[in-house]
């Protein structure tokens, strides 16, 4: 009998026009490529409930309270859903945005209180083993001014991507201090070069941390 493989638990952060999406499914070609099973999957969504969620979140006016219990409640109904069972099966889960999201977006731009964030972390992903955090974090990292230009060339914007540049300072900082707390999961990539020297510095990362063959 074959031995299950253990999952890994990847999550893809950055500002809004950062690039990351433009490389998920590169990600996802790559770890199957390695025979790997993925679930590809982002927050808030990844559930019915959590994608009725993220629909309210990205539409609907509400205080920054309200905003960081939906996120979180749409990240436990996600958990339990999806990423447990599939880190239980073995899969690499490719998560567009986790927890770091919150204390950049809630935390940073909005300026909600990081200590509620954390226990709202603690309380939504909390195991017997610890707390649930992904094991990889790729961070595209680029300026806010360059990622804006990059964004109003882009649709319509949601609640996020119409803030002020300010705001996307902040959470570009928000991420830097997560950055700087969590350095053996985080991978910062410089994304303010072509897409394939993005990918290159990705593909390069992932080799120097242990997980492709
Ligand atoms: P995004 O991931 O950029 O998706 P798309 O490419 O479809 O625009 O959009 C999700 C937005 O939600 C993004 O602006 C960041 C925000 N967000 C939060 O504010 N808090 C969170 O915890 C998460 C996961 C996302």
């Amino acid at each position: 009998m074959s031995e299950i493989p253990r999952g890994l638990f990847v999550s893809v952060e950055g500002i809004d026009g950062a690039g990351k999406s433009t490389h998920i499914d590169g990600l996802a070609r790559l770890f199957a490529q390695q025979g790997r099973r993925v679930t590809l999957t982002r927050e808030p969504g990844g559930t019915p409930l959590a994608e009725t969620l993220r629909t309210l979140v990205l539409n609907e006016p509400m205080d920054p309270l309200t905003e960081a219990l939906l996120v979180f409640a749409a990240r436990r109904d996600h958990l339990q859903q999806v990423i447990e069972p599939a880190l239980a099966r073995g899969d690499v889960v490719l998560c567009d945005r986790f927890t770091d999201a919150t204390f950049a977006y809630q935390g940073g731009g909005r300026g909600f209180d990081r200590a509620v964030l954390s226990q709202l972390e603690q309380w939504v992903q909390q195991r017997p083993q610890g707390l649930r955090e992904p094991d990889l974090t790729l961070w595209f990292v680029l300026d806010p001014r360059i990622a804006a230009e990059r964004l109003s060339q882009a649709r319509v914007p949601d609640r996020f991507e119409s803030q002020p540049l300010t705001f996307f300072q902040h959470v570009h900082m928000g991420y830097q201090l997560r950055c700087d707390a969590a350095p053996q999961r985080f991978i910062p990539i410089q994304a303010d070069q072509t897409r394939e020297l993005v990918w290159a510095s990705v593909e390069s990362a992932l080799r120097a941390r242990g997980v492709l063959t």
